[in-house]
């Protein structure tokens, strides 16, 4: 195991990786804590469950809304808890999500902690304290900043994981390499997804080395005026195309990911796209996809990131450096129609 305190501007959170969910009971005993969960992760690790008070919630992002935290509150009011209780959410970003934004209202703000179980939460969701819900077409439309007390990483969780949602959290992790880290670009480079999957050790590093290098923008911007931008790098276009083309996140970030490359050639003197599509292809994650520009860019100027007519494209000038760069809503246009009948 190994325990390590991040400090953010009103709250601290500290990471137990690579230790086990009976850590738990240590951290906030099993009578005044609630666990919140959805029915795959409970019905594949029912085990771990025993004796605590648990809420199965239905998987899925669907169930990010409103009327499932109505649910919970109605849950959490039936179990008693007050404010001296701990919500703990185990399982993936929709749980982690929905847990640190029901532990910021219920009764003002309760303590809460998070057990991620997929491989999305371990190193993006869980991390840095945006917790929010879907409202309508509009995703994370409301929600709170507030840090979880603890990230408590049990690996045994991720046997039960799919591959897919595997492939999709690489795309993260991709990410992650791409904006702050070329020598985990390198280490991704040269290895495969199944050697993750199958080496502990080298799971616990990478997640470890994502979990803190988001943890380190997070913390240098907490309420993203700057840096935390970064993170957004192959989300512009992924947001357009995810909806459009019914994409899981992963496969639209990795589409947006080669879009910022090609975008970062001409304002950027990028040259290392090819190395990018490389590695998004060898993580089972595509590096393309045909789309209609019109439509891309009807999603893309409704954003609730564009500030008047210009986007804040975050882009790379190499592997492992990130910037961001405002462009116009004209040169947007431009590129996506060069880029619509650019297909490899
Ligand atoms: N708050 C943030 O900063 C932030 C950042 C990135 C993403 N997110 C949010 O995270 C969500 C996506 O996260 P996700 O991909 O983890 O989604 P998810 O919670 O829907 O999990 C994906 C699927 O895997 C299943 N699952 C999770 N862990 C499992 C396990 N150990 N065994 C078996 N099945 C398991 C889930 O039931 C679900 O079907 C989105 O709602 C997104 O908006 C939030
Ligand atoms: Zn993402």
């Amino acid at each position: 195991m190994k325990k390590k305190t991040v400090k953010f501007s009103s709250a601290s959170t500290t990471f137990y990786f690579d230790t086990s969910f009976d850590l738990l009971e240590d951290l906030t005993g099993t009578v005044k804590t609630v666990i919140i969960t959805d029915e795959n992760v409970f019905r594949t690790n029912q085990r771990k469950f025993k004796g605590w008070n648990t809420i199965v919630l239905k998987p899925g992002e669907e169930y990010k809304v409103q009327r499932t935290v109505d649910s919970i509150i109605e849950q959490l009011i039936a179990f008693g808890v007050d404010r001296k209780s701990f919500l703990v959410g185990v399982g993936g970003g929709v749980i982690t999500d929905l847990t640190g934004y029901v532990a910021g209202i219920y009764l003002r703000g309760v303590k809460f902690g998070f057990v991620p179980t997929s491989v999305l939460a371990m190193v993006d969701a869980a991390i840095g304290g945006k917790n929010g819900i879907d409202v309508g077409v509009y995703k994370n439309m409301v929600g709170v900043i507030r840090q979880p007390k603890f990230l408590l990483y049990d690996y045994s969780f991720l046997k039960s994981l799919p591959k897919p949602e595997w492939i999709n959290g690489f795309a993260e992790i991709i990410k992650h390499a791409c904006i702050k880290d070329a020598s985990m670009f390198k280490l991704l480079e040269q290895s495969k997804l199944i050697n993750f999957q199958n080496d502990k050790h080298l799971l616990d590093r990478i997640i470890q080395k994502n979990a803190l290098l988001k943890s380190r923008v997070v913390q240098e911007d907490e309420f993203e005026t700057g840096n935390r931008k970064l993170l957004n790098f192959g989300h512009t276009f992924g947001h357009a195309i995810e909806n459009t083309y019914a994409l899981p996140h992963g496969h639209a970030v990795a589409i947006g990911m080669v879009v910022a490359c090609l975008i970062s050639e001409s304002y950027k003197k990028f040259r290392q796209t090819d190395n990018v599509v490389a590695v998004i292809r060898k993580y089972g994650l595509p590096a393309y996809h045909s789309f209609d520009a019109a439509k891309v860019l009807a999603v893309m100027g409704s954003d609730k990131k564009k500030v008047n007519d210009v986007i804040n494209y975050v882009m790379l000038e190499r592997i492992g450096k990130a910037v961001v760069s405002p462009v116009s809503m004209d040169e947007i246009s431009g590129l996506m129609i060069q880029l619509e009948n650019k297909r490899s």
